[in-house]
């Protein structure tokens, strides 16, 4: 592909805040696909920020306190308007701020040009960037020898370990976004190479149940609906994996007034899936059945060449997975005919005649044909970002290299914030009940 880059030059004094790097000065420059865009972009971010409640009052708390001074974050994050907001609260806590996206599909052009031509954050990032050119922007945001690093699905921590190791002395530590990429950790941390801890965002109360269940329940259709413009009602909507995303996009396609099917490999989710009142079957009898497929595992080869025979003619599939692993496109691209149907859907002719239609290149519908999780949903993930983010900043010479929850306290604080936004309060326990509550005797 090729790339008509735009790259936006700041000259910046680099403190010495980190073993590695003595005080200099370095031209960086911000590598984004056209400038031109920005207005547009800053249009999108305008509109989320209006939306995000808790990010502001964060924002206006580290613009009083600076707990990022002198602190160079890099994030890889999907780079569109929720995440330009995420960098600004950053930065206008004093932070150092290098961005990236997490997949070359989700990088909004318009939003990446925003953020890298409004001041405080460098951009490497670029809608349909090739493998190649992902990597590069990854490891360019990387080389500013990072504090603290910000991932979503775990591309900057592989990247760190491998090529840049030589910059790991600088690193204090992170926060993980997404299911996948904290598996990764724990894959490294079980071998013990993680070399610096690493917070698990993901894990926390008020991003799975809320982010990966109703943002992805609502953002995933979004994505779909506005790339097919097909009906949902009456079709049967085969859903891979019953985890926290599964169980939103079945329970919305439910509302929708589809047949739900859904296929798991876990035998509790499978059962919690028949009493929430879904078919549950294994993929080489859903194969046949579905019009529509969403995998949603975090797992590979979820529908491959075995099922591809087995699935009907004009059916549409689609991944919510955080990489492009579940539905096996590579297998179609080898093997079938290909012929865009339109922007975002690929179909695939078989040896078999079938027609099958690919979503987005398999990878995550909700983002790569959409603009992801509705901004509230994504209020309170980044909220919990930018405190975990701080929580590593202050506390870094205290913490030990492996996976680390969110601190309990940053997860009650977000509830409670979010409630309050919402003009909700709740009860309080009085003395009598805490008493009750925590005595053995009757
Ligand atoms: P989860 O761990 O809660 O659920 C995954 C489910 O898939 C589990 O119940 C597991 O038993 C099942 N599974 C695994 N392999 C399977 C297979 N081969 N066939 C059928 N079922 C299988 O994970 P969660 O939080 O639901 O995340 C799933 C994926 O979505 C991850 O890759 C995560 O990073 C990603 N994600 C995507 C988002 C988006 O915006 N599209 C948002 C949040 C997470």
């Amino acid at each position: 592909m090729k790339i008509s880059s735009k790259n936006v030059g700041h000259d910046l004094q680099i403190a010495d805040n980190a073993a590695h790097t003595s005080a200099k000065t370095v031209k960086h420059e911000s590598s984004v696909r056209d400038v031109s865009l920005a207005p547009s972009g800053e249009k999108k971010i305008a509109w989320a920020w209006r939306n995000m409640p808790l990010l502001q009052a964060i924002k206006a708390d580290f613009e009083k306190t600076k707990p990022f001074a002198g602190v160079k974050v890099t994030l890889s994050v999907h780079l569109e308007a929720k995440t330009a907001c995420l960098c600004r609260t950053l930065a206008a806590g004093g932070a150092e701020m290098y961005a990236t996206g997490c997949n070359p599909l989700s990088t909004q052009d318009d939003v990446a040009a925003a953020l890298a031509t409004g001041g405080g954050v460098f951009v490497y990032a670029m809608h349909g960037a090739t493998a190649e050119e992902y990597e590069r922007h990854l490891t360019m945001a990387l080389e500013c020898g990072p504090n603290v690093i910000i991932d979503d699905g775990g591309d900057l921590i592989n990247i760190m370990h491998t090529k840049l190791k030589h910059l790991i002395p600088g690193v204090y530590g992170g926060c993980e976004e997404t299911t996948t990429g904290i598996k990764r950790l724990y894959s490294m941390a079980a071998d013990k190479s993680l070399r610096f801890p690493m917070i698990a965002v993901n894990d926390a109360n008020c991003k799975y149940l809320f982010d990966n269940r109703y943002g992805t329940g609502q953002s995933v259709w979004d994505g779909i609906n506005r790339t097919t413009n097909l009906i949902v009602a009456g079709k049967n909507v085969v859903v891979a994996g019953y985890g926290w995303c599964g169980k939103g996009i079945a329970m919305r396609a439910k509302g929708f007034g589809a047949k739900v099917f859904v296929t798991e490999i876990d035998p509790v989710k499978a059962l919690e899936a028949m009493m929430d009142g879904f078919e549950v079957m294994p993929m080489d009898a859903a194969a046949g059945i579905g019009d529509l497929f969403i995998t949603a595992t975090g797992c590979k080869d979820v529908i491959t060449e075995h099922h591809f025979g087995k699935i009907k003619d004009g059916a549409v599939l689609c991944n919510a997975g955080h990489f492009n692993v579940e539905v096996d496109v590579a297998w179609l691209d080898k093997n079938a005919k290909r012929c865009e149907a339109k922007p975002n859907i690929m179909g695939y002719t078989l040896a078999n005649g079938k027609t099958i239609f690919i979503l987005a290149e398999g990878r995550l519908v909700n983002l790569a044909s959409g603009d992801g999780h509705p901004v509230e949903i994504m209020d309170m993930s980044f909220a919990i970002q930018a405190l975990s983010a701080r929580y590593i900043a202050q506390n870094h010479s205290n913490l030990s290299p492996g996976v680390i929850p969110v601190p309990k306290e940053i997860d009650l604080d977000v509830a409670l914030k979010k409630l309050a936004s919402c003009g909700l309060s709740i009860d309080k326990l009085n003395e009598e009940q805490v008493k009750y509550l925590t005595s053995w005797e009757l």
